[in-house]
């Protein structure tokens, strides 16, 4: 996934260590091996934050109301594996950059500031209040949302991320990429509502297996 490895290059070390302290009985990081918690710098487990809140919504607004940038509203649903039937009650875990590109305060490079959890509804839906992300400075690398999910018989998984048609640093390759995806497809258009706020769809669709490495 061409952002991920983009990722690796900004990413540091340091949540790590605290996942594996904190982690709950029932946590996914339990069922992570040694070697896969060793290298949460490189396949991005470092970005996400630690212990997952009890209490989750479906809905999360991940930034606080006066974020520099452009509100953004994402709309998803999340399906199992056949793409056809709504997974229910799945944790998505989402974080992006700000308006300059940046994952962390005053512009390091994790953990990330603007970051959040929701849990998908009876229809498999979410829905995730946070800003259009800024592009890292000094890379052709597209806007983009990461999320990773796991809980209700799923393992934790990283999917692909969402971005955003318009973006200049898009790819033909990325475009193809995301078109053969069909209804999964990874970018998506962005419209505007009466109050300002840009709002996307996405739909993400399980696989069975844990994708961390
Ligand atoms: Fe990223």
């Amino acid at each position: 996934m061409f952002d991920r490895r983009q990722f690796l290059v900004v990413a540091g070390s340091g949540m790590l260590t605290l996942a594996a302290k904190e982690s709950k009985a029932e946590d996914p990081f339990d069922s992570l091996s040694a070697n896969v918690l060793r290298n949460a710098r490189h396949n991005g487990l470092c970005m996400i934050r630690h212990p997952t809140p009890s209490a989750i919504a479906s809905h999360a607004q991940i930034t606080a109301v006066d974020e520099p940038g452009r509100p953004l509203l994402v709309a998803g649903q999340v399906f199992a594996p056949d793409g056809q039937k709504a997974a229910p009650h799945v944790t998505v875990y989402a974080y992006n950059t700000d308006a300059n590109g940046h994952y962390g305060e005053n512009h390091t490079a994790l953990p990330p500031r603007i970051y959040g959890w929701m849990k998908t509804d009876d229809a498999g839906r979410f829905s995730l209040r946070t800003i259009l992300p800024g592009r890292y400075p000094g890379m052709q690398v597209p806007a983009h949302i990461h999320f990773t999910l796991w809980g209700a018989g799923y393992p934790l998984q990283w999917v692909d991320d969402l971005r955003f048609e318009g973006d200049s640093y898009l790819t033909p390759a990325m475009r193809s990429e995301s078109e053969q995806l069909a209804d999964f497809c990874t970018i998506q258009p962005l419209s505007e509502s009466a109050d300002g706020c840009l709002r996307c769809t996405f739909k993400i669709r399980l696989q069975q297996q844990m994708n961390f490495s």
